[in-house]
């Protein structure tokens, strides 16, 4: 990988129009979404796909979400379906994403999608993310902005942390109100829950009128199901109600800590609190115990990734 100089772009018009000729280029930029900051390449562009791989040392080519402004976007690069007409007319823009057939012509490099005859698809709501989207006038593949099986980066500084010196371009956009990832649907056969995340589930299956069918965990199709993405160096012990000697403590409600999630038990503050939060227990280089979480709305996806943090590795 060539060290190059990461520019640190703001979203202005000047930071904008900077950061879209860099992916018209085949460059990596990072921006920020409402659930975390993505590292953005040109979706059409194999070799720009390529180098996220190198630049997240990401082991194998596993598919990435493609990020459009729109539906209409959405439906020239899918066989778009009346569920997907549904959900996107509720939660679009936002922290879903939809697993659908691809189109004929669709135009995207296959390492977008691993060979696979499905793609990942997201509108996010992130006004920045937005703005870059239509500057770009592209589809752009962005998994999270973090060196492969590290904690999501959720401010410019834990993207700078991981990859400056690997990437052309942050722009930055403070931190991502949300804090953790997209959910993922498949809309392939029987709509599944492939990832918990931003959205909850709940919501989902409010819309759909029906539960969402759980995905098996013989068949590993994201690699957010691996037992240790996510994780800081440290170990972490969940479900903890206090620290024992030499831990630090995440607390959340009731629960005090070193740091806590939220005080007052709410979860989406918690969601967005989560991986600052973690990124900072981590450099204290102990061991992190964290509070209970309760596992409904927001909790499934705070338990998700924490269970993959706590994970044997
Ligand atoms: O919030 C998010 O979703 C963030 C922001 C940047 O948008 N992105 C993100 O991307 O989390 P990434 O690459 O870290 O996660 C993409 C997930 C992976 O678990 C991948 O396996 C799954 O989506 N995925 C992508 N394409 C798929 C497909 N065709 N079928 C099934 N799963 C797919
Ligand atoms: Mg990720």
């Amino acid at each position: 990988m060539n060290q190059t100089k990461t520019l640190h772009l703001h979203p202005d018009a000047t930071g904008l129009a900077r950061a879209a000729a860099l992916l018209a280029d085949g460059a990596l930029v990072a921006f920020p979404t409402e659930t975390v900051y993505g590292l953005g390449a040109d979706a059409r562009n194999g070799k720009a796909v390529a180098g996220i791989y190198a630049a997240k040392g990401r082991p194998s080519f596993n598919p990435l979400i493609v990020h459009v402004p729109d539906v209409a976007a959405a439906r020239t690069l899918t066989q778009w379906t009346d569920t997907a007409d549904r959900l996107a007319a509720v939660f679009w823009p936002g922290a879903l994403t939809l697993v659908l057939p691809l189109a004929a012509g669709h135009g995207l490099s296959s390492l977008v999608t691993a060979g696979l005859n499905t793609v990942a698809i997201r509108v996010p709501h992130h006004p920045t993310a937005q703005a870059l989207l239509r500057a770009a006038n592209m589809p752009v593949a962005a998994p999270s902005a973090n060196v492969s099986g590290r904690i999501s980066p959720t401010t410019a500084q834990h993207v700078l942390d991981g990859l400056s010196g690997r990437i052309a371009a942050v722009l930055d956009d403070g931190p991502c109100p949300v804090g953790v990832e997209s959910t993922i649907v498949s809309l392939t056969g029987t709509p599944t829950l492939l990832r918990p995340g931003g959205l909850p589930v709940e919501a989902i299956e409010a819309a759909l009128g029906a539960p969402l069918q759980r995905h098996s965990s013989d068949a590993i199709t994201a690699p957010g199901q691996l037992a240790s993405h996510y994780a800081p160096g440290a170990s972490v012990r969940l479900n903890a109600t206090s620290a024992t000697a030499g831990e630090v403590m995440l607390g959340f409600g009731d629960i005090a800590g070193d740091l806590t999630l939220s005080a007052s038990g709410d979860l989406s503050e918690a969601a967005a609190a989560l991986f600052d939060a973690l990124h900072k227990l981590d450099r204290t280089g102990k061991p992190i115990a964290v509070a209970p979480i309760p596992h409904t709305g927001l909790g499934a996806a705070i338990n998700d990734r924490l269970n993959r943090a706590a994970a044997p590795r």
